[in-house]
């Protein structure tokens, strides 16, 4: 830890120095996946999407900034290397394979959530703590998170609120309900199609 005359204890600011690491890892996690998904979605609402990832990420590289020189200002020293996100980020791997609009869509939207949630942890734990500028740091990054996390799905929900989330998740592998209703609904107009020139 540097020295600092900041007149939080070293303890406190030496566990925000902690917090503030580990969400940071996760943070440009999130960056480098909206940046993957921004340079590989293709699809009818090619640049909708590709400029929404794009936004997102420049979110991400705020917050990111944030959460790193927050930590510098309590006395810590930061590692944004990509070797240490490589091995420390809590998010789930991005699947490279992806190509569909949909798809990309349904991962980044995932991994917002997590995101979030993990953000969600750290303003309890800051809170805990006791030190409520940190905790108000990364609240501003969860109201954020919240509302692109809202711009994503948006692109994967129908007018109507789905009332069955938990039980279409459980059938659905994980992959988000709407995302599964636009694929079942593309296979029903493919079988129409098909069935149409089998009897022309
Ligand atoms: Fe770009």
């Amino acid at each position: 830890m540097n020295p600092t005359k900041n007149d939080m204890s070293r303890d406190l600011r030496g566990k925000m120095v902690k917090l503030l690491n580990d969400r940071l890892v996760d943070t440009i996690d999130v960056f480098n996946q909206l940046k993957q998904a921004h340079w590989n979605v293709k699809g009818p609402s090619f640049i909708a999407i590709h400029e929404l990832f794009d936004q997102i990420a420049e979110h991400a590289e705020e917050w990111s900034d944030d959460i790193a020189e927050r930590a510098v200002q309590m006395g810590g020293v930061v590692d944004g290397t990509s070797q240490n996100v490589a091995q420390r980020s809590t998010l789930e791997p991005y699947d490279v394979t992806i190509t569909d609009g949909l798809a990309h869509i349904d991962a980044i939207a995932a991994a917002l959530a997590r995101y979030g949630q993990q953000i969600r942890r750290a303003i309890d734990a800051a809170d805990k703590a006791g030190d409520a500028g940190t905790a108000d740091l990364f609240t501003q990054v969860s109201r954020a998170v919240d509302k692109d996390l809202w711009f994503v799905e948006a692109h994967l929900q129908n007018a109507e609120p789905d009332t069955a989330h938990a039980s279409d998740k459980s059938s659905n592998n994980g992959k988000h309900p709407a995302a599964s209703k636009v694929s079942a609904k593309q296979a029903a107009s493919a079988s129409r199609a098909k069935n149409r020139h089998a009897l022309s």
